[in-house]
């Protein structure tokens, strides 16, 4: 498929790299970004030779937000009639892994969308922000709930209130992102760690990530629960009997996603 707001690479080693591609307005999200990201999302989804995806933006921005010009004009009964931006649950719904690759503005929904992935790797020159409120409304993608189950309510609550940025260093001191990078190794480093965990086996790669994302959704005892019994699922696949093999033999283990 082409995209008019995307350009996606199938890079080596069943990695797929989704740069978003509307430089004229800082790559603002609007509903064509989102229609073209979740159908680009789910192609990569359904596509067996490939393992993990990367998403990033321009050196100068990776998402300015939401796109305010698109929202200007809209009234309540639009929005809710809509349900304006919903469709982003389903970028959410992608099980395999994808890797936000942030340099410049992650703003608003740009920082929404990266936390919506799976880990964000920062370029140093990363800013983050809920700046929602200086245009006299909040987050709407999900800011409020994932700002501030990764870095706390005292940060959260004051960069919403009052749209202060935060820098890279201080995003990783926070737990916002998991490495800074320099900007001009930035999307290079990310396609590595993505050709990494496209390299592991697939079904141990969603079942790592769905326990993750769990951890967010259930309490400890159900959590470890759920963990445990995916884990005892493992043990179900061929993949589980050859890497577990291959060390013990001393070996590379090679997958089947089975
Ligand atoms: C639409 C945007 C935009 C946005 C930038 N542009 N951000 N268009 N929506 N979010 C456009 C500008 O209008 C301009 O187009 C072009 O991109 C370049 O931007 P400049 O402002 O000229 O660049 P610069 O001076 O370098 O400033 C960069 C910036 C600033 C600090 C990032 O653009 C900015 O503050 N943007 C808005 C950030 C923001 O408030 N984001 C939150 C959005 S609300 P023209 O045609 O004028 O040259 C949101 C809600 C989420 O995300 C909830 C959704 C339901």
């Amino acid at each position: 498929a082409t995209y008019e707001t995307l350009l996606v690479e199938r890079r080596e080693g069943g990695v797929t790299l989704i740069t978003l591609n509307r430089p004229q307005a800082l790559n603002a999200l609007n509903n064509q970004v989102l229609g073209e990201l979740v159908a680009a999302a789910q192609a990569f989804d359904a596509d067996p030779s490939q393992g993990c995806a990367v998403l990033t933006g321009s050196e100068k921005a990776f998402a300015a937000g939401a796109d305010i010009k698109e929202m200007q004009p809209q009234s309540f009964g639009d929005m809710y009639g809509d349900n304006y931006f919903a469709g982003w649950e389903m970028f959410t719904r992608t099980r395999k892994p994808v890797i936000a690759a942030v340099a410049g503005f992650a703003l608003g929904g740009g920082c929404e969308l990266a936390m919506m992935c799976d880990f964000i790797l920062a370029a140093d020159t990363a800013k983050f922000g809920q700046p929602e409120i200086k245009l006299g409304v909040a987050p709407g993608m999900g800011g409020s709930q994932r700002l501030t189950r990764a870095v706390g309510k005292a940060k959260a609550m004051e960069m919403c209130l009052t749209g202060r940025f935060m820098d890279a260093a201080e995003a990783e001191r926070a737990g916002l992102v998991s490495r800074v990078i320099p900007a001009a190794e930035l999307v290079d480093e990310a396609i590595k760690v993505a050709t990494q965990i496209a390299g592991m086996a697939p079904l141990a790669v969603k079942a790592n990530k769905e326990m993750v994302n769990a951890a967010f959704e259930t309490m400890l005892g159900q959590g470890v629960q759920f963990e445990r019994r995916l884990f005892h699922g493992l043990f179900g696949t061929e993949d589980q009997k050859e890497g577990m093999t291959a060390f013990v033999e001393k070996r590379q283990g090679t997958w089947k996603g089975k």
